[in-house]
């Protein structure tokens, strides 16, 4: 029996490449602002909690810098999250579009989760901005951010599980079912959230050089940033591995079959070593200048774009040994549309460089939250 549902007939208006292109360099820079959110989050909550308690206010400050930034964060968030999206609906609908029915009221709900969210990353601010306890604002919104994340990995999942679709639709046509006992939901979903925290370490160490930060908080982030990123490196090296392990037998083999994968998991882990190796010596001799948070980001970059790529891969090999290969779809190239998309996302990013400038040239406002 035929798994997927038919092919739609209207073709790829663009090469299978291109749009793999496209999908794995605005995926990973979704993947840096999931991060960014997620790790600043838990962090500037741990730190206005402890700051409160302890009435430090070395933390308090530390938690207020990292908050004022996060609704900014979520904008990156979502407008890099939706062409990722896109390209994944023209590439893998037929398998998309029929996991998302399936856990379709979770799915829908994303929208609200996303507006309750950015609603209490907004109130944290204001509430740190005027001196009382925000950490409870703060914890709601990373419930519900990491609800969201469980959500994605769920679908990015189940897309892969064809032979389930059937039967759970039968059990619960509603759209409510969530996490069906597939062995590589937890250990994907904790690889993202948990690997955050690591992630975040260079933003802290970027902000540590944020001119009129008294010393101790510019250190205190130093310092945090530094240790941070070595530790939560590790473990998410640790949960890359048990993400590999938990694929099927087909998904692993197909893995290790050709040089491709291997070389790219080879790329990711010595490049997470070396952010590991790197951040511990952050966290020991500090660092002055540019260089170091320049030299860590590039490994950062780099590893995360292995990570976009082998992610890749675990779904195509997944979908092709259940009948569905990316490649062997129908394309019939509108030149005219892809010029004048290349020529738009040039236009774009010159205008993001543009604004990015502006940001970076702009007077910097001292900040003060306790
Ligand atoms: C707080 C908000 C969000 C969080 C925490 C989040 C987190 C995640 C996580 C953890 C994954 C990886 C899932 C996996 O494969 O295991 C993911 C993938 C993805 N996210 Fe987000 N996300 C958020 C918002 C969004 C939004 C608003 C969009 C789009 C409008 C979006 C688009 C995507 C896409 C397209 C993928 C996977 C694409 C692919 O596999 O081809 N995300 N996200």
């Amino acid at each position: 029996m035929e798994l997927f549902p038919s092919l739609d007939p209207i073709p790829l208006p663009a090469p299978v490449w291109l749009f793999k292109a496209l999908h794995s360099l605005t995926l990973a820079l979704h993947f840096v602002s999931v991060h960014f959110l997620v790790g600043g989050l838990a962090l500037a909550i741990v730190w206005a909690f402890l700051g409160r308690a302890r009435k430090d206010s070395t933390l308090l400050n530390a938690s207020g810098l990292v908050v004022h930034r996060l609704p900014i964060v979520m904008t990156y968030v979502i407008n890099l999250g939706v062409p990722p999206l896109l390209f994944t609906q023209v590439l893998y609908g037929r398998a998309l579009y029929t996991s998302t029915v399936l856990i379709g009221v979770w799915w829908i709900s994303v929208i609200a989760m996303l507006i309750i969210s950015y609603s209490f990353l907004y109130i944290m601010s204001v509430r740190a901005d005027a001196g009382k306890a925000s950490g409870w604002a703060g914890l709601i919104a990373l419930i519900v951010v990491l609800k969201i994340g469980f959500i994605y990995t769920n679908n990015m999942t189940l897309m892969l599980r064809p032979e389930v679709w059937v039967s759970m639709y039968r059990e619960s046509p509603y759209g409510l079912q969530l996490a069906n006992g597939d062995p590589t939901i937890m250990p994907r979903w904790l690889f993202m959230m948990l690997g955050s925290v690591g992630v975040t370490g260079i933003a802290l160490a970027f902000l540590s050089m944020k001119k009129d930060l008294d010393a101790p908080v510019s250190q205190f982030l130093r310092i945090w940033g530094g240790r941070l990123l070595a530790a939560f490196t590790i473990v998410q090296i640790l949960l890359g591995v048990w993400v590999l392990r938990s694929q099927p037998d087909a998904v692993r083999s197909g893995l290790f079959s050709g040089a491709f994968y291997p070389v790219l998991i080879g790329v990711w882990v010595v490049t997470a070593v070396a952010v590991a190796v790197v951040g511990a010596l952050i966290a020991v001799r500090g660092f002055r200048g540019w260089t170091v948070p320049s030299s860590v980001s590039a490994f950062a970059i780099v590893n995360i774009a292995a990570m976009v790529l082998v992610r890749d891969g675990i779904r195509d090999i997944a979908l092709a040994s259940k009948g569905f290969d990316v490649w062997a779809q129908p394309v019939v190239t509108n030149w005219g549309t892809v010029i004048v998309f290349v020529l738009c996302l040039v236009l774009a990013l010159a205008v993001m460089g543009w604004l990015i400038s502006v940001v970076a040239r702009a007077k910097p406002v001292s900040e003060r939250y306790a």
